[in-house]
C-alpha cells in the first residue's frame, strides 16, 4: 500500500501512522462497521471525485441501517472527503470513509459506545490488474454464497459482511482464478466478491437485481445510464449460472475494479475468450464519464 502523509480521523487531521484505534474497539471484535470506496482522478479539468455525493448518501444510508449514528453532516463528510485528497497532494485516489463503533461497553449491545470516523485516501491502481482492462478476467462460480438478505443487509456496505466476501476472493485466488462470482439464497447471480456482474446476449444487457443480495453499485448504475444513452436495451433480471456460462459477453463493475471484462467462468471460455464488444465500449465511455470528458454526465463530477 502506498501511505498519504494524513488521514482524517474523528474531525481532524492526523499523520498517516498516528491514526491508531485500541484493540477494545467494539468493530473490530464484531464487525459493526460500513464504509465506502470512492475514486479521485486526474482530469482535464482538475482532479475530481466522481459521485461523491451518491458514495456519502450511501456511507449514511449503510450507518443507519446498522444502527451506526454517524457524528456529523452529509456535508462535513463531504467536504473531508474532498480535503483529505487535497491535504495529501494526491492528483489520484482511492478513498475509504470508515464509520466504527469505538471503545466503550464490550457486548453485542453497542450502549455507550463512540461512533468514529476516519477517511484515508491513498494512490490505488486497477484493483485486478492493469491487465485487466484489455485482456479481462477469469473467474469461477465461488462455493460461498453471497450474504443473504434475511441475516446481514447486503445494500450497505457492512464491515462483517465482507467476510463473506474475503472467502470467496482467497478461495478464487487460492484456485488459480482472478475473482469469484457468488451465487444469492435461491441459487441465482448475486455478484462478483467486490463487483456488480452483468451479461451481454443479443445486444442486450441484464444484471441481478439487488433482491439477489448485489450491492446496488454506483458503478453499475452507472453503466445502465450509459447503456441507456446509447439506446441499449438493458434490464435487471434473475440469472443463472447456465446464463452466465451461454452468455456473449459478461463484465464486473465497480468503483475499484472498474468495467472489466470476464473473459472465462470456471476455465471456460466466454465467446471467443476475449473481452467483447460492448464490453469495450463500455469501458471507454465509462472511462470518458469519470475522467468529466462527457458533459452529459458532468453533474457527478465534484471537483476538488
Ligand atoms: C460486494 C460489492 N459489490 C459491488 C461493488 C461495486 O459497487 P460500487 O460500484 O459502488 O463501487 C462493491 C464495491 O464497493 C462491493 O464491495
Amino acid at each position: 500500500m502506498e501511505k498519504s502523509d494524513f488521514i482524517w480521523f474523528d474531525g481532524e487531521f492526523v499523520d498517516w501512522d498516528s491514526a491508531q484505534i485500541n484493540v477494545m474497539t467494539h468493530t473490530l471484535h464484531y464487525g459493526t462497521g460500513v464504509f465506502e470506496g470512492i475514486r479521485a482522478r486526474n482530469t482535464e479539468k482538475g482532479v475530481s471525485i466522481f459521485r461523491l455525493n451518491d458514495h456519502v448518501d450511501r456511507l449514511f444510508a449503510s450507518a443507519e441501517s446498522y444502527n451506526l449514528k454517524i457524528p456529523y453532516t452529509k456535508e462535513v463528510i463531504f467536504e473531508a472527503i474532498k480535503d483529505v485528497v487535497s491535504k495529501n497532494k494526491l492528483e489520484s485516489a482511492y478513498i475509504r470513509p470508515l464509520v466504527f463503533f469505538g471503545e466503550g461497553e464490550m457486548g453485542l449491545l453497542p450502549k455507550d459506545v463512540p461512533v468514529r470516523v476516519s477517511i484515508a485516501a491513498w494512490l490505488w491502481g486497477a484493483y485486478l490488474g492493469d491487465d485487466a482492462v484489455n485482456k479481462g478476467v477469469n473467474v469461477c462460480i465461488s462455493k460461498w454464497r453471497r450474504i443473504s438478505p434475511t441475516s446481514f443487509i447486503p445494500l450497505a456496505k457492512g464491515v462483517g459482511g465482507y467476510m463473506n466476501s474475503t472467502l470467496a476472493k482467497i478461495d478464487a485466488v487460492d484456485n488459480g482464478y482472478d475473482d469469484a462470482i457468488m451465487l444469492g439464497d435461491d441459487g441465482t447471480v448475486a455478484e462478483g466478491s467486490g463487483q456488480n456482474i452483468f451479461i451481454v446476449k443479443n445486444n442486450n444487457i441484464s444484471t441481478p437485481p439487488n433482491s439477489t443480495g448485489a450491492l446496488n453499485g454506483i458503478t453499475r448504475r452507472t453503466v445502465i445510464e450509459i447503456a441507456k444513452s446509447k439506446n441499449i436495451f438493458i434490464e435487471e433480471k434473475n440469472l443463472t449460472v447456465e446464463d452466465l456460462k451461454n452468455a456473449d459477453e459478461v463484465f464486473f463493475t465497480g468503483t475499484a475494479t472498474g468495467v472489466v471484462g470476464v473473459v472465462s467462468i470456471d476455465g471456460d471460455d466466454i465467446s471467443n475468450g476475449r473481452v467483447g464488444e460492448i464490453t469495450s465500449d463500455l469501458i471507454n465511455s465509462y472511462e470518458d464519464v469519470v475522467n468529466a470528458k462527457d458533459d452529459n454526465f458532468k453533474s457527478y463530477i465534484t471537483l476538488i
